[in-house]
């Protein structure tokens, strides 16, 4: 039994509509296959950018896309990128593979992209291996309006006109693969570095994200927001969700039923990740200026059988669209906070939303969660009072489509009974729901609907109430008119 009050008295604020962003690294099959597929390929595609991924993509409304990594932005020279593509530079892709990356998905190809997602872009700069110059010609290259030799490349090589760049992220994972560094050494060199993202154009300036911690590393956090809060608009925090210990990656099909909790428990370490480094934030910025980035966060299970250890492909099933709900809900309980967050990732790649195989695509259980999501994108949180079964997660929000209260039941064998109330006459009510019929149930590219929303008819409304009654194992949304 659980129970939820709604006031609208009672609003936590704006959810940013970049809480639903999402990531697209050279690693495996996300960008090469997933997205790009040439202009040669027999796969429908405009422009190279396969037209089937793009279709499904613009149903779930992408805010905001991260590239070119993860790992790989800090070994990325984006002048590899540019420029006719039969002669742009073959490099090693030494983080994901040791592949040949032909760099015919550069920025050009990103921003093309970018467009037919009519999303907004979010571009991860080099530090760990590229120079402070490489990183102000790349700003310049994409955002100057004018004469100067980055900006007349950029002509040169077809676009005249330059791109909005939203979000620029000066390094990733400086702790890690982007260069093995101390907070105090990389606070210092995001000081530097940020220095020479210069804002081209005035009423767009560029919103800089320094590389923070991983996961529970409260000293990065200390050490970069004293050393440079004033310097910043985010700060980024990478979590993944396992099932057991990170070198134990455990199987994303066939899981025994300890796995189904302790992944979720895992990814429920959010909430207390999000709060502890927001407490520490507090200290420097009591005014939450700056944004936590959550700009990595998902399920990292073991890789498919038979396929590539370093492309992360990994299947998605209702558990996924479990973590994802949970997730995202823990997002819109701290959005005063977390400004943008974005799923790792989007095509073929760990918690993806698309999985392809050659010219066939599927969506995953996390693709549907993220469409039933759509109209909590930049509506008001409201903060309800919740007495919750111990298995349910829930959020509601309010925007000019109404209210929208999302429900997840992870419980793996006994439904939930719902009452909501709220504070005037709910006059309309409609529903959907993802259910799984076992714990690993999954769309694949033989059943490929085995995993979909259906209308939810379980739920009734009577004067201030709904009540409805939520399956084991399902994600409910629930439209309703009060
Ligand atoms: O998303 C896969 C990898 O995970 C990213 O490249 C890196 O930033 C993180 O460790």
């Amino acid at each position: 039994m659980s129970k939820i009050i709604v006031n609208d008295q009672r609003q936590r604020g704006k959810i940013s509509k970049y809480l639903y962003g999402q990531f697209a690294e050279h690693l495996g099959r996300c960008i090469y296959e997933g997205l790009w597929v040439g202009e040669d390929s027999s796969i429908p595609n405009v422009n190279g950018i396969r037209s089937d991924v793009v279709a499904a993509l613009k149903d779930i409304k992408v805010p905001v896309l991260r590239w070119p990594g993860g790992c790989f932005a800090d070994t990325y020279h984006w002048q590899d990128g540019i420029g006719p593509r039969e002669t742009r530079k073959k490099i090693v892709n030494t983080n994901w593979g040791g592949v040949v990356e032909n760099n015919h998905f550069g920025t050009h190809e990103f921003f093309e992209l970018v467009k037919q997602l009519g999303t907004e872009a979010y571009i991860n700069g080099n530090v760990g291996s590229g120079t402070v110059q490489e990183m102000s010609d790349w700003v310049e290259y994409m955002t100057f309006d004018g004469i100067s030799p980055m900006a007349d490349l950029r002509a040169k090589n077809g676009h005249e006109a330059p791109w909005d760049v939203k979000f620029f992220g000066v390094g990733n994972e400086s702790w890690g693969c982007g260069g093995n560094m101390r907070p105090e050494y990389y606070s210092d060199l995001y000081r530097q570095y940020q220095t020479f993202v210069r804002n081209y154009n005035n009423d767009k300036p560029i919103y800089k994200i320094a590389s923070g911690p991983n996961i529970d590393d409260y000293h990065w956090m200390d050490v970069l927001m004293r050393n440079a809060a004033p310097l910043m608009d985010g700060i980024s925090l990478h979590h993944y969700a396992l099932a057991s210990e990170w070198e134990d990656k455990r199987p994303a099909l066939g899981f025994p039923e300890n796995e189904w909790f302790s992944l979720i428990k895992s990814a429920q370490k959010m909430d207390e990740l999000i709060s502890k480094h927001s407490t520490i934030m507090d200290k420097y910025d009591p005014e939450k200026r700056v944004g936590l980035i959550v700009d990595e966060w998902g399920s990292w299970l073991a890789v498919e059988p038979g396929t590539n250890p370093g492309f992360l492909y990994q299947q998605n099933t209702i558990r996924d669209a479990m973590i994802a709900a949970i997730t995202l809900h823990i997002f819109q309980k701290h959005a005063d906070r977390v400004q943008m967050a974005n799923i790792a990732q989007m095509v073929n790649v760990l918690q993806a939303m698309i999985l392809t195989d050659g010219d066939k695509m599927i969506k995953t259980p996390t693709y549907y969660v993220f469409k039933m999501f759509v109209d909590h994108q930049d509506a008001t949180a409201l903060d309800t009072l919740d007495d919750l079964a111990a298995t349910t997660s829930a959020s509601v929000s309010k925007s000019a489509n109404g209210y929208l209260v999302s429900l997840c039941n992870y419980s793996l064998d006994a439904a939930d009974e719902i009452s909501l109330e709220f504070d005037r006459p709910v006059t309309a009510l409609t529903g959907e729901i993802l259910q799984g019929a076992t714990m690993d149930q999954h769309n694949d590219f033989t059943t490929p609907d085995a995993v979909h929303t259906v209308a939810f008819s379980a739920a009734t409304h009577q004067a201030h109430t709904v009540t409805a009654t939520i399956p084991p194992m399902s994600v409910v949304t629930l439209h309703v008119q009060a």
